[in-house]
């Protein structure tokens, strides 16, 4: 995607466009030097801003402008054309700005402002010390805008995983496929954590909570107190309940040390089988047939997918399957698995080298439940991201939040929304009282199809399909009561932009 976005070519903006060329509204790439620049006219303002996104170089030009933003078409970050700042994730740092000089009705960008020092919000409530526990996408979030807030307290974030927060979703995808390097994955170099004084400990396993004593215990017995909490412990995959299937034998992929261990076993294997159609599974499927694998799919579902974005997604994801070579095994699941061979229910037996499962996740809720906080099928919050316990919060994967959209208590399992989740509660646990209102939004890359989703419709009762699915340009929008709930989208990223705009303007409206 970088060397793509490289190739951008465009007006010098350093000799001058016309002002009549960019009117309200307008969009215009160019240059300054080496460096690809959007300059953007928004009523009497005009910004010149760095036109990749820094989430993965998406192309801002083609981007949605809302008030004095703009979202990436790519994954929905969005930027302040003012001081360049990634105010939502999955964008991470902030764009550069360019000061813009307007001379003889023509606009000139001139050189790159100083980065913006970011004031921090309102009156708050700061706590001394801050623990999160769980170093995944709303962990790290949450303890990246802490130290964004100028919160000078204490952060320490305990993680069980042995690397420090990675890009998780790169794990399924390029990482796995071969064509993203290790150093592509970590979310943070180390010096991040010693340079913002955050002390990350790897391999440190929570073993309990006390909301009490306001402390974690860790499995070696040591306590560390905390003003706040934040529980960001993400979910497992389920393991296959398959006579004979050993952990040894049946992969898994949640961690980097779990995508190692896959791609330790692809070096070499010729034949693979996943057990799993859903967004993990096909793209595990997809990343091992671009390392030249064969690759069965075993699945109980005749229609991949369907249940999530209805019958014209189904069908593009099965032909986009199809096409380049996976075997599919539909209606069918594992009877059982000794060592490489796998008895399908149908009678069949298949051997590979390498088996793994995406049979979904469940989220990690024993520390809430053994601290006594409200649990339902997640850990309960409110608008705030405040668990039942008064200082400890939770967000990603675990928790369950009131939706102002659908009115109704939700957990998702996205990227995005964790990452989001985790920078809200990071502003509630120094006091500033915002509720999280961000629409869900998830992407799945199935080799080059890209699939976006934005809203959230577990069901719906009428589905309305613009443009060419089976072509890969058009959209599903999933309604129900004649209202639409989430919008599924393949190379419709306007629109999908537009949806999650407009998804956001009727949650806020309805919950006024
Ligand atoms: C391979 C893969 C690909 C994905 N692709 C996409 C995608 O394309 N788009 C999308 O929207 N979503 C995707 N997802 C889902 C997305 O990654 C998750 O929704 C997201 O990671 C959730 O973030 P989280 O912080 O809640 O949990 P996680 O990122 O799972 O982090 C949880 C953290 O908690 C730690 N932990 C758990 N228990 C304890 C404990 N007791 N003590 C200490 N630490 C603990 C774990 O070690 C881990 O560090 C993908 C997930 C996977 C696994
Ligand atoms: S490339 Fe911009 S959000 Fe991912």
């Amino acid at each position: 995607m970088a060397e793509d976005q490289a190739q951008l070519t465009g007006p010098d903006l350093a000799l001058g466009v016309a002002a009549s060329e960019l009117p309200d509204g307008a969009k215009l790439a160019g240059h300054v030097g080496q460096d690809p620049v959007l300059l953007v006219c928004r009523g009497a303002d005009i910004f010149a801003i760095g036109a990749q996104c820094t989430h993965y170089n998406g192309p801002l030009a083609e981007g949605l402008l809302v008030d004095d933003t703009v979202r990436c078409p790519w994954h929905h970050a969005c930027f302040d054309l003012r001081t360049g700042e990634a105010l939502r994730a999955p964008a991470l740092s902030p764009v550069s700005t360019w000061r813009v000089e307007r001379r003889d009705g023509k606009i000139f960008v001139r050189e790159k402002n100083a980065q913006h020092e970011k004031k921090p919000r309102g009156r708050r409530d700061e706590p001394n010390k801050v623990v999160i526990v769980g170093g995944g996408g709303a962990g790290f979030a949450a303890a990246d805008m802490l130290r964004r807030q100028k919160y000078e307290g204490g952060i320490v974030m305990l993680s069980s995983d042995d690397a420090p927060p990675v890009d998780r979703p790169n794990l399924s995808k390029d990482y796995l496929a071969g064509s993203a390097p290790e150093e592509w994955l970590p979310l943070r170099d180390q010096s991040f954590y010693s340079d913002n004084a955050i002390d990350l400990r790897l391999n440190t396993t929570v073993a309990a909570i006390d909301a009490r004593a306001r402390d974690v215990a860790l499995a070696n017995g040591e306590r560390i107190p905390f003003d706040r909490l934040l529980l960001a412990t993400g979910a497992e995959p389920v393991s296959p309940s398959i006579p004979g299937a050993k952990p040894s034998d049946v992969l898994v992929l949640r961690s980097l040390k779990d995508c190692r261990a896959i791609i330790e076993r692809a070096k070499t294997a010729r034949r693979a089988i996943v057990l799993g159609a859903s967004f993990i599974g096909l793209e595990v499927a997809a990343s091992l047939r671009a390392r030249n694998i064969e690759v069965h799919v075993v699945a109980p579902e005749q229609h991949p997918m369907e249940k999530i974005l209805g019958p014209d997604f189904s069908r593009l994801v099965h032909a986009i399957h199809e096409q380049h070579g996976i075997v599919p095994h539909l209606g069918e699941t594992a009877r059982g698995v000794d060592g490489k061979r796998v008895t399908l229910s149908g009678g069949s037996v298949l051997e590979a080298d390498l088996i793994v499962a995406g049979l979904g996740v469940r989220p990690r809720l024993s520390l809430a439940e053994a601290a006594s906080l409200k649990v339902d099928r997640g850990v309960v919050v409110d608008a705030f991201l405040e668990t039942s316990a008064p200082g400890i919060f939770a967000a990603g994967d675990i928790a369950r939040w009131p939706d102002r959209l659908n009115g109704e208590a939700i957990r998702v399992e996205h990227w995005v929304v964790a990452e989001r989740q985790g920078q809200t509660a990071a502003l509630n646990m120094l006091g500033l009282r915002e509720a999280f209102d961000a629409v869900p939004f998830f992407w799945s890359q199935h080799y080059d199809v890209p699939i976006n989703y934005v809203g959230h419709a577990e069901t719906w009762d009428d589905l309305v399909v613009e443009g060419d699915i089976a072509g890969k340009d058009g959209l599903v929008r999933m309604r129900r009561a004649g209202r639409t709930l989430a919008v599924a989208s393949v190379f419709r990223d306007l629109a999908s932009l537009e949806a999650e705009v407009s998804l956001e303007r009727e949650a806020r409206a309805g919950a006024a």
